[in-house]
C-alpha cells in the first residue's frame, strides 16, 4: 500500500538521528557508558544503511537482540503466584476504602542484578502487579491516589462505568507528590473483569511498561459459576536491557508498539501451573502493545464464559485459541480431564502487519511464545462433583435488536489512519522532545487534542460506531466508559459478518482494512476518551475525547 511505502522510506531516513536521541536520554537518565550506547546503536539490526532488507526480522528474536538480556535471564518455572489483593480499609459495609501509591520500587528480577520498576505500593515481594481490586457490585470505591512518580500521572479504571470525572483522564493529570481521591459506585449488572492503569498524556506507554497496571475483579451475588476455583492470569510485557534495567522504547517500539523479550504471567516468566480440578480462569491481557491468542497448546480446547464486561449469555466451548488484543480480558473454563497430561500455555503465533525500517516491507508474524507449563493432575484434591458448567450464564439483550433499528439509531465514524510528518521530525530542536516527533496515528484525521472534542454524544441514546482501520497494521479500539456490543465485521471488498455471540466489551481488534460496527450507549453526562490501546499509539496521539451531553 501507498501509504505504508510512504511511512517506511520516511523513516529510515530520519531513524539514525531519533535513535541518537535515546542514546542521549540513556546518557542523561541511567549514566550509562557512552562506549556501551554507541554499541548498541552501531549493532541495531535495521538502523543502519548497511543492513539490507529483511535484517528488521532480527529485532524479533530477543535471544539475539544486542543490547538486551537473553530471553532466558529471568528464572522460569515457579508455581504460579496468586495475585497481591489491595486490602480494604473500610469498615462499613459496601464501601471498598483504600489507598494506592505509585512509586519506584527496586527489585531483583534478573539474578544478582537489580531492576528499578514503577508499582503501585511498595512491593518489596511478590508479584510485580499492581494489587488486585477485589469488589462486588453495589460497592463503593474510594481509593487515594498517591503519585510519588517523578511524573504526573493518573489511574484510569478500564472498563468500568465509573463518572468521567473519576476517570483518570489525561485532562486531570495528578502531579508528583500530589494525591487525589477517586470515588465510584458499581451499579447492578456490572461484574466483570477490568483493570486499572495510568493514562497520563504521553507518558502511558513508559509508565505501564515500567510496572503500573493492576486487576479489578467485580463479582455479582448471583454468579453461576462460583463454585469454579479462580486462576488470575494478568499477562504483562518486559524488556529488559543486559544490565537489568528497563529498557527505553526504541523506533520500533514506538512505531510498531513495545514487546519486551518476556511476557511475564503474575510477574513471572513462564510458571507452572496445577490445574487438579477444572478451574475459572480470567485474564488480563495488560502488555503494551502484545496480542495474545491464548491457547493450551493448540488441540486442547477450552470453553470461554465471559469478555471484558462480565458473563456471556452462553458459554463457547470446544476452543482452541482466543484472541486477546492489548487491553482485553476474557474468562474461560479449562478441565482438569481425566488423566493426568501437561500443556503449555501458549501465545499462538499471529501476524499484526507490523512495519519494518525498510521500504514496503512488513515484519514476519510473532511466533508461537510460551506463557507457561500446566500440568493437570485431577483428582489430586477434592472431588468436583456438582461443578457443571450452566448451559446458561446470564441474559444479555442487544443494544440493537434488529437492522432497522440499527439504521435509525445514530451514526458515528472513527477512522484509524497513520501519516509521517518531514517537517517535525526535522524541525530544530524536535530530537530532545519527550516523543518522537513526526510518527502520526490518527483518528478521523486528527491527533490528539486535549482542548479538542472529537464527537458528542447524548446520554442514554444507543449508537452504531464504526470503526475503520485505513492504516496498514491491527489497532484495538478502546472506548471508556461503558461496554459495547460488536454487531459485524466487514473487510473491505467483503460482505459484512454479523459478530457469532452477544459479549460486553470495552476493548476489539480492528484488522487493517476491516471496518467493525459497535452499539454502544453511556449513561453519564462529561468527556469520555476513545483510542487505540497499543499504548506508544495512544502517546503518540491516537486517542480523542467523545463529549457526552
Ligand atoms: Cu486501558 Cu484509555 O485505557
Ligand atoms: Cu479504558
Ligand atoms: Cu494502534
Amino acid at each position: 500500500m501507498i501509504r505504508r511505502e510512504f511511512l517506511a522510506r520516511t523513516l529510515s531516513v530520519a531513524v539514525a538521528s531519533l535513535f541518537a536521541r535515546e542514546v542521549f536520554a540513556q546518557h542523561s537518565m541511567h549514566g550509562m557508558q557512552g562506549m556501551s550506547g554507541m554499541n548498541d546503536m552501531d549493532d541495531m539490526p535495521g538502523m543502519s544503511p548497511s543492513h539490507g532488507a529483511g535484517h528488521g526480522a532480527d529485532t524479533h528474536a530477543a535471544h539475539a537482540a544486542p543490547g538486551l538480556a537473553p530471553d532466558t535471564a529471568l528464572p522460569a518455572g515457579a508455581p504460579l503466584a496468586a495475585l497481591r489483593k489491595l486490602a480494604n480499609e473500610s469498615s462499613e459495609a459496601g464501601v471498598f476504602r483504600a489507598t494506592l501509591v505509585a512509586q519506584p520500587v527496586r527489585r531483583q528480577l534478573m539474578p544478582g542484578h537489580s531492576t528499578s520498576l514503577w508499582l503501585y505500593g511498595d512491593a518489596a515481594q511478590g508479584p510485580i502487579v499492581g494489587p488486585l481490586i477485589d469488589v462486588r457490585e453495589g460497592d463503593t470505591v474510594v481509593i487515594r491516589f498517591v503519585n510519588r512518580l517523578p511524573q504526573p500521572s493518573t489511574i484510569h479504571w478500564h472498563g468500568l462505568p465509573v463518572p468521567p470525572d473519576q476517570d483518570g483522564n489525561p485532562m486531570q493529570p495528578v502531579a508528583p507528590g500530589e494525591s487525589r481521591v477517586y470515588r465510584f459506585t458499581l451499579p447492578l449488572g456490572s461484574a466483570g473483569t477490568y483493570w486499572y492503569h495510568p493514562h497520563p498524556h504521553m507518558m502511558s506507554s513508559e509508565q505501564v511498561f515500567r510496572g503500573l497496571a493492576g486487576p479489578i475483579i467485580v463479582r455479582a451475588a448471583g454468579d453461576p459459576l462460583a463454585a469454579f476455583p479462580e486462576r488470575h492470569l494478568f499477562f504483562s510485557d518486559l524488556k529488559l536491557a543486559s544490565d537489568a534495567s528497563i529498557a527505553p522504547n526504541d523506533m520500533m517500539d514506538w512505531m510498531n508498539g513495545r514487546e519486551g523479550q518476556f511476557v511475564l504471567v503474575n510477574g513471572a516468566r513462564r510458571p507452572r501451573i496445577d490445574v487438579a480440578q477444572d478451574e475459572r480462569w480470567r485474564l488480563w491481557n495488560g502488555c503494551n502493545a502484545r496480542y495474545l491468542g491464548v491457547s493450551l497448546g493448540g488441540k486442547q480446547t477450552f470453553a470461554q464464559i465471559g469478555t471484558d464486561g462480565g458473563l456471556l449469555d452462553k458459554p463457547r466451548d470446544g476452543l482452541t485459541e482466543l484472541l486477546l488484543a492489548p487491553g482485553e480480558r476474557a474468562e474461560i473454563i479449562v478441565r482438569a480431564g481425566a488423566q493426568p497430561s501437561t500443556a503449555i500455555l501458549t501465545a499462538a503465533a499471529y501476524d499484526r502487519r507490523k512495519m519494518t525500517m525498510t521500504e514496503g516491507k512488513s515484519l514476519p508474524g510473532d511466533p508461537a511464545k510460551p506463557l507457561a507449563d500446566v500440568h493437570f493432575m485431577p483428582g489430586a484434591t477434592a472431588s468436583q462433583a456438582a461443578r457443571v458448567m450452566p448451559s446458561t450464564l446470564r441474559p444479555i439483550a442487544p443494544l440493537l435488536p434488529d437492522n432497522d433499528s440499527a439504521d435509525k439509531a445514530p451514526q458515528k465514524s472513527v477512522v484509524f489512519t497513520e501519516a509521517m510528518d518531514m517537517t517535525a521530525m526535522h524541525r530544530p530542536g524536535a530530537m530532545m522532545s519527550a516523543l518522537p516527533p513526526g510518527m502520526q496515528f490518527l483518528i478521523n484525521g486528527a491527533s490528539f487534542d486535549p482542548k479538542r472534542i472529537a464527537l458528542t454524544s447524548r446520554r442514554g441514546e444507543v449508537e452504531v460506531w464504526s470503526i475503520e482501520n485505513r492504516t496498514d497494521m491491527d489497532h484495538p479500539f478502546h472506548l471508556h466508559g461503558t461496554q459495547f456490543q460488536v454487531m459485524s465485521r466487514q473487510q473491505q471488498g467483503s460482505s459484512r459478518t454479523a459478530e457469532p455471540y452477544l459479549a460486553w466489551r470495552d476493548t476489539v481488534n480492528v484488522q487493517p482494512g476491516e471496518t467493525v460496527r459497535i452499539a454502544t450507549v453511556q449513561h453519564d453526562a462529561g468527556e469520555r476518551m476513545f483510542h487505540c490501546h497499543i499504548l506508544e499509539h495512544e502517546d503518540l496521539g491516537m486517542m480523542a475525547t467523545l463529549k457526552v451531553v
